[in-house]
Order: structure tokens, then C-alpha cells, then sequence
């Protein structure tokens, strides 16, 4: 585990693997970069990877100021930038898909193919987005816990997925918790810039996720037909420790 200062946020990220094509794994919300520990060892000899915690999670610092995915994502730029990588190719897990389409937006030139992994590409309903501000609130008064609780049973029917998860959303700090649930709130919709993409674009779905619905994947390879859709029977929200293998798999596509 290092760090690197930049943007005033002292991101904390791992870097491992043998392979040339540099994969930036975004973990979701509200976890950190140890949920991919079971998918990097099978990555690792194909892939340069380089795993964040995002800002307000895990080892990462943060700023009290209200920030954006585009902050999110800007931290990711520095850290490439202090790596030494004009380009990569990203995989986002849920709020870390909207990271890596908030980068994919702004560096198109930098990106070299993306795995949405149980993500989305459309901004928030109106009342999912006031139901995160309440939940912002909630975490404020009561902490983290209230999140943790009411996420876990949703994440996975998995007892030691949930037991994990469970855990590591407990130990997340109220600032960085309510600062993304804020971010994701204020999100803009990238269903529009799909059609722009011009590097592969895959999707890694499970049929069982509760928390974002497989037709969210579905959506976004109706706008964009040239990406691979690969559905994961019986997965959850949390393919890459429900299905290691099968998520590794999938990763490799953008080898
Ligand atoms: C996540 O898993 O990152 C979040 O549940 C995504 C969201 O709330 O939209």
C-alpha cells in the first residue's frame, strides 16, 4: 500500500501484477480497494493493476468541502499522472463505474476500454436522490452503521460476502460516507455520452443484484450495442467476491 498527495487528497492505492495494459480497479460505495483482493491474483499476470481507495475511503484522506465524481476522478487522473500512465483501462464496482464514467467523460483520450461492474450509467430519480441527502443526515446523527445495516442484506445473499462487507462498510469514515452519498446524489446522467465511447466497453452484471437491477446494464447496452454484456447467474451487487473467477474472467476482455 502507498500513498500519493495530490488534489490535497492523499490517496491511498496498491500496484501489482506483471501484464502491460494498465487496469485501474474503482471499488463502490461505501467500501474500499480490498474488496477486489480476490480477482487481483487472477489479474495479475495479465495486468498492470492499480487500485485505489477513493478519497474518503479505506487509507485515502479527504477535503470537507462538498466534492463531485469529477473530483473522484480527477484524484485517479493525479495518481496516473504521479504512476506515470497516460492510459489505462477501468473497471468501476457500482459508485466506482460512475467514477470511471465521470473519467471516461473528461480523458476519453485515457482510457482504453471499461468494465461498469453492477453500475449504472443514469443519474438518480428525484426521489432516490432526496432519499440520499436523508441518509446523509442519518449518517451524520447516528454514523456509518446505519448504512451498513441497511446495505448488507442487499449486497449478496452470501453469509461471508455480507459478514466481509458488513465490516468494511462499519469501518468507513462518516466523512467520506456522507461526501459520496452527496456526490452520487449531485451525479450527472452518462447515458448520452455512451455513444462516444470509442474504446470496448463491457458490463458485468448479476442477475440477482438487488440493489441495481440488471436492466440498468441492459439500458446501457441498448444505447451502446457494441458492448459486451456478460450476466453472472445467481451474483448479487458483489460479483468480484461472489464469483471471483467468472469476474476476473470478464476483466480480461480488456486485456
Ligand atoms: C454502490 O454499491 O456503490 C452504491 O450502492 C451505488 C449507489 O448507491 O448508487
Amino acid at each position: 500500500m502507498e500513498n500519493q498527495p495530490e488534489n490535497n487528497i492523499d490517496l491511498s492505492y496498491d500496484r501489482s501484477g506483471t501484464g502491460t495494459t494498465p487496469l485501474v480497479l474503482i471499488h463502490g460505495f461505501p467500501l474500499d480497494l480490498s474488496i477486489w483482493d480476490g480477482v487481483v491474483p487472477l489479474l495479475e499476470n495479465d495486468f498492470d493493476l492499480i487500485v485505489p481507495d477513493l478519497r474518503g475511503f479505506g487509507e485515502s484522506s479527504t477535503v470537507d468541502t462538498p466534492y463531485t465524481m469529477l473530483d473522484f476522478a480527477n484524484d485517479i487522473a493525479g495518481l496516473l499522472d504521479f504512476l506515470g500512465i497516460e492510459k489505462a483501462a477501468f473497471a468501476g464496482h457500482s459508485m466506482g463505474g460512475y467514477v470511471a464514467l465521470a473519467f471516461a467523460k473528461e480523458y476519453p483520450e485515457r482510457v482504453s476500454g471499461l468494465a461498469l461492474v453492477s453500475s449504472q450509467a443514469a443519474a438518480d430519480a428525484p426521489e432516490r436522490k432526496a432519499g440520499r441527502y436523508k441518509t446523509a443526515k442519518d449518517v451524520l446523527e447516528k454514523g456509518v452503521e446505519v448504512v451498513a445495516e441497511a446495505m448488507t442484506p442487499k449486497l449478496s445473499a452470501n453469509e461471508k460476502v455480507q459478514e466481509f462487507a458488513n465490516l468494511l462498510m462499519k469501518a468507513q469514515s462518516q466523512a467520506g460516507v456522507i461526501g459520496a452519498l452527496k456526490a452520487m446524489a449531485e451525479r450527472g446522467d452518462f447515458m448520452d455520452i455512451l455513444p462516444q465511447f470509442e474504446f470496448p466497453v463491457v458490463l458485468i452484471h448479476g442477475d440477482a443484484d438487488l440493489l441495481i437491477p440488471i436492466d440498468r446494464a441492459k439500458e446501457i447496452k441498448s444505447a451502446l450495442p457494441a458492448a459486451q454484456l456478460i450476466k453472472l447467474k445467481k451474483a448479487g451487487h458483489m460479483p468480484m467476491m461472489e464469483f471471483p473467477k467468472e469476474t476476473a474472467e470478464a476483466l480480461k476482455k480488456l486485456m
